[in-house]
C-alpha cells in the first residue's frame, strides 16, 4: 500500500473537517472536493462524514488515479466520484452527475506536493526541466509558450501582478531580447535569465527565480481567472446550510477569496439606511471568524502550511434574485487558459456588475473518471 500521506500533507486538516462536516450530517449530502489532489482531506471528510457522499474534482489525471486509489483502499469508493475537469466547470460536472444542490464546497489551491516533486512537469526552480508548468497536460498552453509568444508588456504584468517581482520590466525585456536568438524552453535557461538581471543586492531569500516561476504557474493554469469564476458556481449550488470553504495559499487567491465571501456577509444596501429590507439581509455567515492560518507547531510539521489563509461561510438564505444573476452572468464567463493576463483581481467589480470577461471556451472538458 502507498504511504499517501507522505507524498503530501494536507493542510489544517482538523479545521477543515471541522468546517466542512456539520454541513453533511443528513443521508444523501453531497460535498464536492474540487481540488482533490492525494485525496488527504477527501477520505477525511468521507470518514467523518458516513452520510456523505463525495464528488473529487482535479485537474490533473495522475493525481485523479492516485486519489481514487487512495479512496478504494480506505474503502470509501462507494461514495466517491472521481471528475477529470478543471473546478470552474462546475455546474456542467454537477449536471453531468445530476446533481443541482450540494452540501458543502471544499478548495485547497495551488499545487500538490506530488506535483512540485516531480521534476519533469517543470513547476520547480530547483530541478532543470521543460518549461510546462501545466497542471493537465492535455492543455496546449505551457510555460514555455507564454514565454515565446507573449509581449514585453504582457509578460511585465504577469511577474508583477501574479509574483510581485520588482523587476518584472527588465525580466520580461531580457526575455523578448533573449528569444531572438534562442527560445527559452528550460527552467535551466529561466533560472539563469532572472539571475544575470536581479541585482544581488535586491534580492528576496532564496532563489530570485521563485516568483517568476510562481507568476508563470499561475498564468500557465489561468488560477485566478479560474477560481474567480468558481466560486459563484459554488454558491450558486449550494443548498440551504451549505458551506464553502477554501484553503488560498496567495496573497491574490484569498483576495479573490474574501472579496466573494463578504458579498454576503454584509447587507446589501447603501451605508446609513436605517431599515433594512429582508431581501437585502446577507446570505453568509462567516465560519472561520477572518482568516485562519496556521501556528507555529502546523508549519513546522508542515512548511507548506506557512502561507495559508482559510476562510469559509455557510448558506444561511436562498440567494437573493439579484446575486444569483450576477453570479450566473460571472459564471458564464468562464476563464480560458490561453491569453496574456488580464488584472487578474477586478472581483469585486465584476461581481457588483456583472461585467465578466468572456474568453471563449475552456481548453479542458469534463471528462468523467
Ligand atoms: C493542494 S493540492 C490538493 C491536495 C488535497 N487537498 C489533499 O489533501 O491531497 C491541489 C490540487 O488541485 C488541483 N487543481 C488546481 N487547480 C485546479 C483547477 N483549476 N481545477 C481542478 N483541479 C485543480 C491540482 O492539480 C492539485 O492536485
Amino acid at each position: 500500500m502507498t504511504d499517501f500521506s507522505a507524498i503530501h500533507t494536507p493542510v489544517l486538516l482538523e479545521e477543515c473537517v471541522r468546517l466542512v462536516t456539520p454541513a453533511l450530517s443528513k443521508p444523501g449530502s453531497v460535498v464536492v472536493d474540487c481540488t482533490l489532489g492525494l485525496a488527504g482531506h477527501a477520505c477525511a471528510f468521507l470518514a467523518a462524514a458516513p452520510n456523505a457522499r463525495l464528488i473529487g474534482i482535479d485537474r490533473d489525471a495522475e493525481a485523479l488515479a492516485m486519489a481514487t486509489r487512495r479512496i478504494r483502499e480506505a474503502g470509501f469508493a462507494g461514495r466517491f466520484t472521481p471528475v477529470h475537469a478543471a473546478f470552474d466547470e462546475l455546474s456542467g460536472v454537477l449536471a453531468g452527475q445530476g446533481v443541482s444542490a450540494v452540501n458543502a464546497v471544499f478548495m485547497d489551491l495551488g499545487l500538490s506536493s506530488l506535483q512540485i516533486d516531480e521534476n519533469d512537469r517543470g513547476f520547480s526552480y530547483s530541478h532543470n526541466a521543460p518549461l510546462d508548468m501545466r497542471m493537465d497536460v492535455s492543455q496546449k498552453l505551457t510555460a514555455e509558450r507564454v514565454l515565446a509568444s507573449y509581449d514585453e508588456h504582457a509578460l511585465e504584468r504577469i511577474f508583477r501582478a501574479y509574483g510581485e517581482e520588482r523587476f518584472s520590466r527588465q525580466i520580461a525585456r531580457e526575455i523578448v531580447r533573449r528569444r531572438e536568438s534562442e527560445p527559452l524552453t528550460t527552467s535551466s535557461q529561466l533560472n539563469a535569465l532572472v539571475d544575470a538581471v536581479v541585482p544581488q543586492a535586491h534580492r528576496p531569500a532564496g532563489n530570485p527565480a521563485k516568483r517568476v516561476f510562481q507568476a508563470l504557474r499561475i498564468e500557465v493554469n489561468g488560477e485566478l481567472d479560474k477560481l474567480a469564476s468558481t466560486l459563484p458556481q459554488a454558491a450558486l449550488h449550494l443548498a440551504l446550510g451549505g458551506r464553502i470553504v477554501v484553503e488560498s495559499y496567495h496573497s491574490l487567491e484569498d483576495k479573490e477569496v474574501k472579496s466573494f465571501m463578504s458579498l454576503g456577509l454584509h447587507a446589501d444596501v447603501p451605508a446609513g439606511l436605517p431599515v433594512i429590507p429582508p431581501d437585502a439581509q446577507p446570505f453568509f455567515r462567516e465560519i472561520t471568524r477572518g482568516a485562519l492560518k496556521a501556528d507555529e507547531s502546523q508549519v513546522e510539521s508542515n512548511p507548506r502550511s506557512a502561507s495559508v489563509r482559510l476562510r469559509g461561510v455557510e448558506l444561511t438564505r436562498r440567494l437573493p434574485e439579484r446575486f444569483a444573476s450576477r453570479f450566473e452572468h460571472v459564471a458564464q464567463g468562464r476563464s480560458d487558459t490561453g491569453g496574456p493576463a488580464q488584472s487578474g483581481n477586478a472581483s469585486r467589480d465584476k461581481y457588483r456588475r456583472g461585467n465578466a470577461r468572456r474568453n471563449g471556451p475552456t481548453l479542458i472538458s469534463n471528462r468523467k473518471g
